[in-house]
């Protein structure tokens, strides 16, 4: 397999650390000067009328309205959220673990922090997992390290692979990419004959949601998530969700409609599955063996 032309992050264990939400392990101030200086800090940010959420100094409830321009290294400001976010709310992990995926090689493309990739590796022999973000390959290398993958800090589009895989699947990410049509005809290009592809991406399923539209979904959610959950997670993903970082990325995501999307991916992948989640449509298409291997 050709090596992924990617930059190296080694062994830089204060950006793990701090993506993980953890203080650096050579931090020499002591807890005292700490204290005083998270104190300062604090009251200062009151002063200038800003809040800080999740170790992001962003203004809470920007008054703009205005679309962010879309960063997929977004990430990168709360890796060590988003992994605990995403490790409380997983609707689709189970929705994957049911179509009982196997084979040799897999790819994840935009694994993020490694949840996907680690179930694909009770069933593949060799998962390469690949994000553009490097705090969070810092988080999946630390929390889920397994002998059979692979994290690699790569654009989705940077991955080449001459052997192939018997899966490629890309989960919550494809929004992110500024020409969907070549993403999708790279992504295809990685299928080996006989290989599948499983592409999920979030829908519109709200044209042009508002933060005020976002806020009020975060609430339902909470009545919901006191019912199946810690009552602290349950708050934490609560303020998560209604927090400036995460509703700033938001309003920079710009979703398909479900109809959109069919159209799109279809014309890419002719005669391939489609299936509608809560907030998201699945794709699932298989690159037949022979001759005629389309
Ligand atoms: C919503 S997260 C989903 C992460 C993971 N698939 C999951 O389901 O937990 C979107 C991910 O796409 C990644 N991403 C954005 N653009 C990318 C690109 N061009 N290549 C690879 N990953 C990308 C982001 O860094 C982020 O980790």
């Amino acid at each position: 397999m050709n090596p992924l032309p990617v930059p190296s992050i080694g062994t830089n264990r204060p950006i793990a650390d701090r993506a993980i939400g953890r203080e650096p392990a050579d931090a020499t101030r002591s807890a005292s000067r700490r204290w005083f200086g998270a104190r300062a800090r604090s009251a200062v940010r009151t002063w200038v009328g800003t809040r800080t959420w999740f170790g992001t100094r962003k203004p809470f409830l920007t008054k703009s309205m205005k679309p962010l321009k879309a960063d997929p290294r977004l990430f990168d400001a709360f890796a060590g959220d988003y992994d605990r976010y995403a490790g409380l709310c997983d609707p689709l992990g189970e929705w994957l673990a049911g179509l009982e995926l196997t084979g040799d090689r897999a790819l994840d493309a935009g694994c993020g922090s490694g949840r996907h990739a680690l179930a694909l590796a009770g069933s593949y022999t060799e998962v390469l997992a690949a994000d553009v973000s490097a705090p969070l390959i810092e988080v999946a290398r630390i929390r889920r390290s397994h002998q059979r993958i692979r994290y690699e800090v790569a654009s989705l589009t940077d991955v080449h692979d001459g052997e192939g895989f018997d899966l490629v699947l890309s989960m919550g990410t494809l929004h992110h990419l500024s020409d969907l049509g070549a993403a999708l005809a790279h992504l295809k290009s990685l299928v080996r004959p006989g290989g599948e592809i499983v592409l999920v991406d979030n829908v519109a399923t709200v044209p042009g949601a508002t933060r005020r539209q976002y806020i009020a979904g975060a609430a339902r959610e909470l009545a919901h998530d006191l019912r199946r959950m810690r009552a602290r997670d349950a708050w934490w993903l609560y303020r998560f969700r209604t927090g400036a970082v995460w509703l700033d990325h938001l309003m920079s995501d710009h979703y398909l409609t479900r109809a959109q999307y069919r159209d799109r991916y279809g014309e890419v992948f002719p005669g391939a599955d489609f299936v509608d989640l809560s907030f998201a449509t699945a794709m699932r298409w298989r690159r037949t063996i022979g001759p005629t291997a389309g």
